[in-house]
């Protein structure tokens, strides 16, 4: 293993150890192995290059206080790669074999999970795909389940930063009965075009509006949209075509936690002003604090010019503590790899 600077970590892939690999073959998963190599060989007509049929998930696991290591909330990622699986009519994983999974490659990597006190953490990658070939359109008879695993540094380096966002009307992300609400690459490529169109015009984020009205706030391209209301509510989207945020769902139960009212329901753009903060939500950075959004040429303050509130920065807090084994784990949600 070559040294690493901890303190240099970004967000960037980086070999390890293995990754961890099963096949779905004849109605039936392999046992898994680990795999030392980064590289695979892979069929010239398997289905995830040719139709899409591939999917992911991303979760993290953390060097605690205490010295173990744990992954956070890993049937939740399971959950919703099953879901994402029916969806994509590729073999489903088993939620034990999916926690199993993410548990054994971590075990196996280590090494590679950042020290405590170094804000860093090992993120955890499951991909499923189609390996099975087929010229027709259809689903494959042969899927491939791997997980890899990289260390990654804090995302910010001193304190919560705010961000500018975009809308850019002249694109969708998800249909309303389309494939938003599950983790499938395609959502992933066709939201490229549009992310370097928001960088070039100085934007990090971009926001998505529902695609029939371009009326009610969806989502972040890979996070969700939360909002702290002046009067202290959590208000977060509705929508059959967001991707369902683990991260979300538990800054939801810290909000609820400490007495903060929790609102899902659609909220019109026109209600951004509204909001004392607002925050994208994911599990690679947990918050990113907003603290503008500009549409069609109007920029609407939704939080501080700098840094984050204090409500934000409280929910924040606490997932990491929680995450880091420094406050109680009282949701059951670190599940232990060793
Ligand atoms: C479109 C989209 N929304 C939201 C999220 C945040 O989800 P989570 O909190 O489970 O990481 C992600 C990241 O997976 C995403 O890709």
């Amino acid at each position: 293993m070559k040294k690493i600077d901890w303190n240099s970590l970004g967000f960037a892939y980086m070999d390890t150890n293995c990754h961890i690999r099963y096949v779905w073959k004849n109605g039936q998963w392999s046992a898994g192995e680990l795999v030392a190599s980064p590289q695979m060989s892979i069929h010239i007509a398997a289905t995830a290059l040719h139709y899409g049929q591939s999917a992911f998930e991303g979760l993290k696991a953390f060097r605690r206080k205490d010295g173990k290591v744990s992954l956070f909330r890993p049937e939740e990622n399971a959950k919703r790669l099953a879901m994402t699986a029916r969806r994509t009519c590729m073999a489903e994983v088993p939620v034990d074999m999916f926690v199993d999974a993410c548990k054994r490659v971590v075990r196996a990597n280590l090494d590679y999970v950042p020290p405590y006190g170094t804000g860093g953490s090992m993120y955890v990658r499951p991909l499923l795909f189609g390996s099975g070939a087929q010229i027709g359109v259809a689903a494959a008879d042969e899927y491939t389940f791997l997980v890899l695993v990289t260390p990654v540094g804090p995302y910010y380096k001193g304190g919560l930063q705010a961000v500018k966002a975009i809308v850019l009307d002249q694109y969708d992300r998800a249909a309303p009965l389309g494939t938003g609400h599950v983790k499938v690459a395609g959502n992933y490529a066709v939201s490229l075009y549009p992310h370097l169109e928001a960088k070039a015009a100085g934007y990090p984020v971009e926001l998505y509006l529902d695609a029939k009205e371009h009326k009610w706030i969806e989502e972040f391209a890979t996070s969700n949209f939360l909002g702290i209301t002046k009067d202290g509510k959590y208000v977060t989207a509705k929508s059959g075509s967001i991707l369902p945020s683990i991260t979300n769902l538990t800054l939801q139960q810290i909000a609820r936690d400490n007495g903060i009212p929790v609102e899902v329901r659609p909220i019109a753009f026109e209600e951004v002003t509204e909001f004392a903060e607002v925050a994208a939500c994911g599990t690679a950075v947990v918050v990113t604090p907003v603290s503008e959004i500009e549409r069609a040429g109007t920029v609407y303050k939704t939080g501080p010019a700098t840094g984050c509130g204090p409500v934000l920065e409280k929910l924040y807090k606490t997932v990491q503590g929680i995450q880091y084994g420094e406050l109680p784990d009282t949701h059951g949600w670190n599940v232990e790899v060793e």
